[in-house]
C-alpha cells in the first residue's frame, strides 16, 4: 500500500522514508510550504533518491496567514503567557494539506517523524483522524522495530550511509529546530538544561537586540474588525496582501530584535519541557492588536473575551484540538468580538522592544475624550458619580463590619 510521509528533508524523516520503503510501502513524499527556509528542490531531489513514488509539495502559506495567523492575532493567542503558540499555529494548516495530498494519491496510511513524547504527535494525529477518520497512521518513532533499532543519532547516520542517502549538515546543531512563516523554536540538545543561556548563534530569525540598528523604526498598522488590512512603513511604503503583510510585519521586527522567547513549558501529555522561539512579525501584529482594542472594544466583551475565549483557543490549539466541536464553537466566538477593532495603530520598534507612539479610529466613537477628560464636566453629573459609589459599597460596608468584628481589620 502507498503511505503519504511527512518530509522534512532532515535526517530522521530521510531514515523513516528509507524504512518504510523496507517494510514494503509505496511513499509519497509530502512537504508543505508553510514559510520556512527551505531548499523545496534539493528535499525533492532526496525523497526520490531515496526511493519515493513522488514527491508532491504543497503551499499553504496563505491558508496559514489568512485562516490561522490573522484570527491569532484577533484573539490575542497566547500560551502560559509567554509563548506564542508558533509550532502549534502551523500544525492544522499542515496535516489538513497532508491528509489532502493522501487522498489524492491513494494513501492508505499517513506518516510522520514526530517523537513519542511530544505535542506534535498528538496534534497531527488528531487532525488525521478529525479529516480522515479511516485513515491509519504510522509513527515510526513509537514503534518499537524502529526505535530499537534506532537508538540514537549514530544509527541513524550509519543506516543513512548504508542506504546511500546524503547526509546534508556536516555537524548537526545542538538542538532540534521547527520553522514557518510565522515562527522557528529550537528545542532539545543543550537547551534541555533550563539554566543554560541560549548561545547568540544559535538566534536565527531576529537580530540580537544588542546589535539592532540604534535608529528606532516606526510604522503603521491599520485593522478592520481586528485584521490587519495595511501595514505602512517608514517610507510611506503600504502593504495589503496579506502574506506579504506578514512577511514584511516580520522583516520590521527582525531587524529589530524583536520576537524572542524562552520559556519552561507544559507539553500537553505532562512533561515541562523548555522551549526557545523566535516569532517576529505575530509579536508585532498582536502588540498591535491589542492596544488598538483599548480604544476600540468594550469593556465586557474584551472581559468575557480575556477570560474565556481567549485561554481556552489558545489551549486548544496547543493541546492540537483544532479540528474539534469545541475548537469550533471557541472559534466561531472570535469574530462577534472584534467587530468595532477598527483603527489605526502607530507603533515603533526599538533593539527588542515594540512600542505604541499612538492609535486613532474614525469609525469607532466608544472612547469619547470630552467625556474622559479632567478638566470639562460633560456626559454625566459629578452627583450620579456618588451614587453610584454610595450604591457599590453597600455590600463593601457590609464585609467591612465583619471583618472589624473578626478583628482582622
Ligand atoms: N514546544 C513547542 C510546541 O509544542 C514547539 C514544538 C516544536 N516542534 C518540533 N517538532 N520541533 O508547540
Ligand atoms: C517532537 O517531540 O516531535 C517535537 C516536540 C513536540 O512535539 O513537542
Amino acid at each position: 500500500g502507498k503511505v503519504c510521509l511527512a518530509y522534512s528533508g532532515g535526517l530522521d524523516t530521510s531514515v523513516i522514508l528509507a524504512w518504510l520503503l523496507e517494510q514494503g510501502y509505496e511513499v509519497i513524499a509530502f512537504m508543505a510550504n508553510i514559510g520556512q527556509e527551505e531548499d523545496f528542490a534539493a528535499a525533492e531531489e532526496k525523497a526520490l533518491a531515496i526511493g519515493a513514488t513522488k514527491y508532491v509539495l504543497v503551499d499553504v502559506r496563505k491558508e496559514f496567514v489568512e485562516q490561522v495567523l490573522f484570527p491569532a492575532v484577533q484573539v490575542n493567542a497566547i500560551y502560559e503567557n509567554v509563548y506564542l503558540l508558533g509550532t502549534s499555529l502551523a500544525r492544522p494548516v499542515i496535516a489538513k494539506a497532508q491528509i489532502e495530498v493522501a487522498e489524492k494519491e491513494g494513501c492508505f496510511a499517513v506518516s510522520h517523524g514526530c517523537t513519542g513524547k511530544g505535542n506534535d504527535q498528538v496534534r497531527f494525529e488528531l487532525s488525521f483522524y478529525a479529516l480522515k477518520p479511516d485513515v491509519k497512521v504510522i509513527a515510526p518513532w513509537r514503534d518499537p522495530s524502529f526505535f530499537e533499532r534506532f537508538a540514537g543519532r549514530k544509527d541513524l547516520l550509519d543506516y543513512a550511509a548504508q542506504k546511500g542517502i546524503p547526509v546534508t549538515q556536516t555537524k548537526a546543531k545542538p538542538w532540534s529546530t521547527d520553522e514557518n512563516m510565522a515562527h522557528i523554536s529550537f528545542e532539545a540538545g543543550i537547551l534541555e538544561d533550563p539554566n543554560t543561556t541560549p548561545p547568540k548563534d544559535m538566534w536565527k530569525l531576529t537580530v540580537d537586540p544588542i546589535d539592532a540598528p540604534d535608529e528606532p523604526e516606526d510604522f503603521v498598522v491599520e485593522f478592520e474588525k481586528g485584521i490587519p488590512k495595511k501595514l505602512i512603513l517608514s517610507d510611506g511604503e503600504e502593504v495589503t496582501d496579506p502574506v506579504t503583510l506578514f512577511i514584511t510585519a516580520n522583516g520590521i521586527a527582525r531587524r529589530n530584535g524583536v520576537g524572542r522567547i524562552d520559556i519552561v513549558e507544559n507539553r500537553f501529555i505532562g512533561i515541562k519541557s523548555r522551549g526557545c522561539y523566535e516569532t517576529p512579525g505575530l509579536t508585532l501584529l498582536r502588540s498591535a492588536h491589542i492596544d488598538l482594542e483599548g480604544l476600540t472594544l468594550d469593556r465586557e466583551v474584551r472581559s468575557i473575551r480575556d477570560a474565556f475565549v481567549t485561554p481556552t483557543y489558545s489551549k486548544l490549539l496547543y493541546n492540537g484540538m483544532y479540528f474539534t466541536p469545541e475548537c469550533e464553537y471557541v472559534r466561531s466566538m472570535i469574530q462577534p468580538s472584534q467587530n468595532t477593532v477598527n483603527g489605526l495603530v502607530r507603533a515603533r520598534c526599538y533593539k527588542g522592544s515594540v512600542t505604541i507612539l499612538g492609535r486613532s479610529s474614525s469609525t469607532e466613537k466608544l472612547y469619547d475624550a470630552t467625556e474622559s477628560s479632567m478638566d470639562e464636566l460633560t456626559g454625566f453629573q459629578p452627583q450620579d458619580a456618588s451614587g453610584f459609589i454610595a450604591v457599590q459599597s453597600i455590600r463593601i460596608k457590609k464585609y467591612g463590619e465583619k471583618a472589624r468584628e473578626d478583628g482582622k481589620v
